[in-house]
This record gives structure tokens, sequence and C-alpha cells, in this order.
């Protein structure tokens, strides 16, 4: 049983195969957390709480004379807001008399078989015979008929536990949501670190690490989408973790919105994490029998380092949050025309890349910005999906059948979330876009916003992109986002609900990409927001590959792969081969590491095949080969970090998940004289079976070379790399 409670009904241990989680209604009801981390028996653990009489830890009234017994510090699974815990709340509610209190104890609990779905958002879903088990505990207000349902989801084989609530207002007056975090976890004891992945536009994913103190360690967005500043995913681990050793939790968010996320040591020791939408710009009216479900927050514990984590997490989300008609379908390699032409293209230029595509063997030829209404330039034409006939001499009827008589796939770049205002449809509805009646509005890259949160808006998006879509026969939509979002205004909504807006943003494309999938279930989508601006697990439900980033540069590809390989897989990573002078950082770099890095993720390429020589074509040939012949690997093997950014050799590695075959990609990102020996690290082979390497064709036991690695006969030169596999004999 994967949720075990107690006989009296009060104590909760949840069981993953390798972690459990225990919570526990004490006397006053209060529901107290007790433990997170290696697997144990389900034995009650309240003993681990200490009990003292804390100054300024005040006492709520069922404690009566007991003064050790404060809500300020203990840990809980819902701390509530003003009446006693003065560390980080998790659900703020304002009332119909204008106070600010929320106070909740246990009322009861259900088992019930399955994953949860939440409406409208992204969840965790069950497969085939596998079920995950939900435990939903209602907790209620002390004083108001405010109900709030946590929801804690159990999958155990990937070692997972997902969380999110759902806030009721069973009363007869509206009461104001201020905040509405998806989790909270006490950590009762321990000095931890938190790992978090920072970034900008073309340079997303960096993770930093640094110590969990008194002071807070936040993170966060309010810019609309989980942002390229701050991935919606953190990691806290024991001070001493490594890839291969100690404790670490991971926290990712399945939501593509507005985010906070953080830890804090309270005066005591206890170490509180959070996760949740951000409470800046965020204020929902409950009215009377209304509810609000919080996104999803997919929680995972390993023992055995960032690399034991990683690979739960590309588990759970391989098979149980990626969907669709590619979920574990061989991805078409695609050919891109952005970085080839940009805006200045004609139909000719773009069935010769096609065609020339075709030649070498790519599989889809994807159009990217530009083809419809008046868009030369990045500053006039979004919202008008109409196609540019002039430009595309016809019809995209006509341009899909050539394509497709070419024996290829065919994709498009819609950036539906967008308006110029010099469009057609900006002309016909500027009330479309989000701006602030009185105020000038912020533009991004010279573009407003569409309220999604409107249904009519979303109507005409459905109509238009399906229409294209059913014209010209698309098999990939590349659904991009090229601005941040701010100047929050509702046309429909009612003053006092402005502050849902944010909210019902996200709901809206959601609904927009659920409605185009259920229409379109063959339909591949490929995220992108400017890159990876919005590269986060909410996304992959919908399309489970995303534009890994604008930057195309192979080495800086590996700090930005590397770091997006944390909690996503290499299969969600779009990575293409694009030209040198790399048009980002004017780097150089050989052909075939290009291949290599790219070959890491869904694949593709992105530059004007008409411009590359015969050598260059050859090695396309090659790298088709190549993708084929390691796809597997790549994109269901166990992923494995073997250095880190910055170190002069770069690398990493996939394990088949039988262990029959493994792969190791080495970059060389610096060079010396007099060089010293490039030694590479090899993990995850089985022990007691034999390899054959076949950069030196020597077998040695899954042992040998998972303890003693690979030593290179020949230096490798600057940005020079290697492919090496390992298989079973
Ligand atoms: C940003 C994307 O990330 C690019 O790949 C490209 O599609 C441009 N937008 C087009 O405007």
């Amino acid at each position: 049983m994967a949720i075990q409670i107690s006989s009296d009904g009060r104590t909760f241990t949840l069981q993953t195969e390798k972690s459990s989680y225990q919570m526990m209604a004490d006397a006053h009801d209060v529901l107290l957390h007790l433990y997170y981390g290696r697997k144990i028996a389900a034995e009650n653990l309240e003993e681990r709480i200490f009990r003292s009489d804390v100054g300024f830890a005040g006492n709520p009234p069922e404690a009566g004379e007991d003064r050790t017994y404060s809500l300020d510090v203990l840990p809980q699974e819902l701390p509530g807001s003003g009446v006693g815990d003065y560390r980080e709340d998790m659900v703020r509610l304002y009332h119909a008399d204008g106070s600010c209190a929320a106070d909740f104890r246990f009322e009861s609990y259900e088992v019930q078989e399955g994953a949860y779905r939440i409406p409208g958002l992204p969840a965790a879903y069950d497969t085939g015979e596998e079920k995950g088990e939900t435990l939903v505990i209602t907790m209620r207000e002390t004083a108001s008929a405010v109900k709030v349902k946590l929801y804690y989801g159990v999958f155990e084989k990937e070692n997972v536990i997902t969380r999110t609530v759902c806030i009721e207002n069973q009363g007869k007056e509206a009461v104001i949501l201020d905040k509405a975090l998806s989790c909270n976890v006490d950590f009762l004891f321990g000095n931890w670190d938190l790992i978090y992945f920072e970034g900008r536009h073309a340079m997303e994913r960096i993770p930093e690490r640094v110590p969990v103190r008194h002071a807070k360690v936040e993170i966060g967005s309010i810019r609309g989408t989980s942002s390229h500043q701050y991935n919606p995913a953190m990691i806290l681990c024991d001070p001493a973790a490594t890839e291969d050793f100690g404790s670490c939790y991971g926290f990712c968010f399945a939501y593509s919105g507005n985010f906070v996320a953080g830890a804090q040591k309270d005066q005591r020791g206890l170490t509180r994490v959070q996760m949740g939408i951000n409470p800046v710009q965020f204020r929902y009216t409950l009215a009377a029998g209304e509810a609000f479900f919080a996104p999803q927050v997919l929680m995972s514990y390993s023992s055995e380092g960032f690399t034991g984590l990683t690979h739960q997490y590309h588990d759970l989300i391989r098979e149980h949050i990626c969907r669709g008609a590619y979920k574990h379908a061989k991805r078409p390699v695609l050919i891109n025309n952005w970085e080839a032409t940009y805006f200045d293209f004609d139909k000719e230029k773009i069935v010769k890349i096609a065609q020339q595509a075709h030649e070498l063997g790519i599989e889809m030829l994807v159009l990217d910005d530009g083809w419809f209404g008046k868009r030369d330039s990045d500053n006039s034409g979004l919202g008008d999906w109409y196609t540019n006939e002039k430009k595309m001499d016809g019809t995209m009827g006509e341009l899909g059948d050539e394509i497709h008589a070419l024996g290829m796939k065919f994709g498009l770049w819609f950036e539906p979330e967008m308006i110029n205002e010099d469009s057609d449809l900006y002309r016909a509805h500027p009330d479309w876009a989000l701006r602030i009646p009185g105020r000038e509005p912020n533009r991004g890259r010279d573009q407003l916003v569409l309220d999604m949160s409107r249904s009519e808006v979303r109507e005409y998006l459905y109509e238009r992109i399906s229409s294209i879509l059913n014209e010209a026969k698309i098999d990939y939509v590349k659904w991009d986002m090229n601005r941040s979002v701010c100047d929050l205004f509702g046309h429909e909504l009612p003053p006092e609900r402005m502050g849902e807006l944010y909210h019902r943003f996200v709901l809206g494309v959601y609904e927009l990409k659920e409605r185009l999938l259920a229409h379109f279930p063959q339909l591949l989508l490929e995220g992108c927001s400017g890159g990876g601006g919005r590269f986060d697990a909410g996304m992959l439900y919908y399309a489970p590959q995303i534009w890994c980033s604008d930057n195309t540069d192979a080495i800086n590809r590996l700090t930005i792969q590397y770091g997006t390989s944390f909690f996503y897989p290499a299969g969600t990573m779009g990575a293409h081969v694009s030209a040198v002078p790399n048009h980002q950082t004017g780097r150089v770099t050989p052909f075939t590491t290009r291949g290599h890095v790219a070959l890491s993720g869904t694949f593709g390429y992105e530059l004007d095949l008409n411009l590359v020589s015969a050598e260059e074509k050859q090695m396309v040939k090659e790298q088709l080969a190549e993708f084929d012949r390691y796809y597997e690997l790549t994109h269901e093997g166990d992923y494995y970090r073997l250095a880190k950014p910055g170190e002069a050799l770069m690398a990493w590695g996939f394990v088949a998940k039988d262990q029959s075959r493994a792969m190791v990609t080495v970059v060389s990102t610096d060079v010396e004289g007099n060089p010293l020996a490039q030694h590479v690290s090899v993990k995850g082979l089985a022990e007691g079976r034999n390899y054959r390497c076949s950069y030196n064709g020597i077998v040695h036991d899954g042992s040998v070379w998972n303890s003693c690695g690979l030593t290179l006969k020949k230096v490798l030169k600057e940005y020079e790399s290697l492919l090496i596999e390992w298989t079973e004999v």
C-alpha cells in the first residue's frame, strides 16, 4: 500500500519504493509534518517534535495553559495566516469583515484509487496497469466556512509525491484568497543547500547552489510565464550531496505562469520549503460556493544524489507528464528556416531548403516566423494568422502539398498569445490586448499580449489556427511566446477580480492547447518562449518538446542543456545544428561537435543547407544515422552528468534501461600547452557484465568502467568532440 493510515485514522504515511512521507493530526487537529526522506516503516514519529515554552511564540486557544504548544514552532502541512504562525503562510484569506486570518484543522480524509486530476491544469497521470494512489485530507478553517483539501498523489515506482490544494468557500459570503501556495514542507532538522536554476534570455537554467540560512532564499516569476530568469524547479539537499551521494529533494512546479519557491530556516532551526503561484499580483475572489484549485508540485526524494533524483524526474515526466502521439514515438528530425533566413524568405527559398533537406534524409520542414499577415520584421502582423499569399506565392495548402509531396512532414510557427498594434486584429479589436485604460502599455519586441482569459480571443485563435492546420495538413506547431506579461487589465472582469488575470491567462493558454490537441491528436507541439522562457513541467503536458534556448552555440548549449537536465529529459530539449560563426556568440565550432551536442536533444537543423559544403552534407547523413542509432538511449535511457560546465572536458552520457548499452559524449571546451591527460568518467554500467568500448575496442567488466572511466589516447583540440559507445559483449 502506498498510503498507510494508522488505526485511529490520524497518522498518514505515504510510501514510494525508496521514500516515505509522514504527517499526523495532533490532539488539537493541527496537521503536523513528521518526516520526509529515505524509506522507513510506517511508525508514528510524533516524538521527533521537541516541546518547550518558547518566548514570543504564542499559544492557540485550544492549548489552554500549555505554553509549550505553539503554531509558531510546529512543523505543519498547511500553515495558516494571521493566527500565530509568524513564518511564511501558505494560504491567506481575507474575510467579508475585512479580517485576514486562516487557521486550519484536520477534519477528515479520503483515499482515492489512481492519480487525481486538476480541472483546467496539468497533472501527472496514470498509465496502463500502473495506478497511483491519492490521499485527500480535508482541513476546516476554524472560524469560517472555508475548507481546504490537501491532495497527495503517490507514484511509487518513480518515487514521486505530487501535491496540490483546493480551497472551497462553503459559506454565504465571498472570501478573498490573497495567497494560495501548492505545497509546504517543514523539515524539522538539518542543514541544507538549495539549488535553483537562474538565467536570462539565450542563457537559461544555470544552476546556483546556496546554503539555506535564516534569510529567505527565494526564486520566482511575475512575468506571466515561468521565465528565463528562474526555472520553477529546485533541489533541497544535504550540503555534502553530490551527483552520486547524499539526500536530495526535488520540487518541480507543473505550471507555466507566475510562481514563487524558496526555503528558509526559522528561529528554531526548522527549514520551511514552499512552492506555488506567486502571491504578487494574485488576488482571487472565492464567491459563495466557489472553489480554487492550485497547480501541482511534483516532489521527489533521492538518497543517491542528484543523478538518482534526475532519473526519477525523467521517468515521471516521460511516462506521466508528456502525452500524445509523440510521447514515446520517434520525433521527426527537422529543419527550421529561422536562422537560415529570418524574415527574408519567399516560397522558392523555403522549398529549396526543404528539397535539400529531404535529399539528405531530414524528415520535416518547419516554417518559422514571417509567413502570415504583414510580417517582414518583428514590428507588425502578430494576430493576423492568414497566410501572406504574395510572399508564399500561393496558399499554405499549396505549400503544404509541395512539402508533403517530397515525403516530408510540415511544421509551422505560431505565436498565438501576441498581437502587434500594427495588425488588422488590433485595428478590429484593440480591447483584446492587455493594457490598462489611461496608461501607455509596456511593449516587448514591439508587441502587446492578448487577453487569453477571454473566450472570444481563444475562439478566434482556435478558428484561425485550426483552419491553417487543416488546410496545410500541418504535422507540427512551434508555439512561441516572445515577451513577458504586464499591464494586466481584463475588460470583462469586475475590478475585484483583476488579481485573477495572471492565472486566468495561463488557464486560457492551457485550454486552447488542450482543444487543439483534442482536435488534432497527431499534432506534435513544440513549446517555445524566446527559447526556454517557458520550459516547465506544465508546458510539457501539452508539448513533449520545448525549444531549449535561442542560443544555438554548441559550447553555450553545454551549460544550458546541463542545467536543464536536472529535471527535464533530453528528449524534451529542442536542440539544432546551426551555422558558424554562431549567430549568438560568433564562435566557430566543428560541424561534428554541433551535431554531437544537438543529438542529446530532439535534434534538427537550423541553417541554410544550400550553403554547407559537400563534406558537411555527408556529415548530415552520418548524423542522421547516429540520431537513429542512439535514439533509444537519448530519449528513453538514464542520463548521467559526467562533468560540470567550466571543466575543460565536458561530458555526459546515457545508459539503456536494461544496461545493455551506453553512450558518452565529450566536448573539449579549453586547451592548454603541454596538455594533461583527458579522462572521462563512466557511470551506470552493470557490474558483472562485460562491455566493449567503441573508442579503443577494450572490453572490461562494468565495475571496471564505472570505477576507472576512460583515458583518451589523444588529447582533443579545442571544441573537438567524441561520441563513444559501450556495448555489452
Ligand atoms: C523566438 C524563437 O525562440 C526563435 O526560435 C524564433 O522562432 C523567433 N522567436 C521567431 O520570431
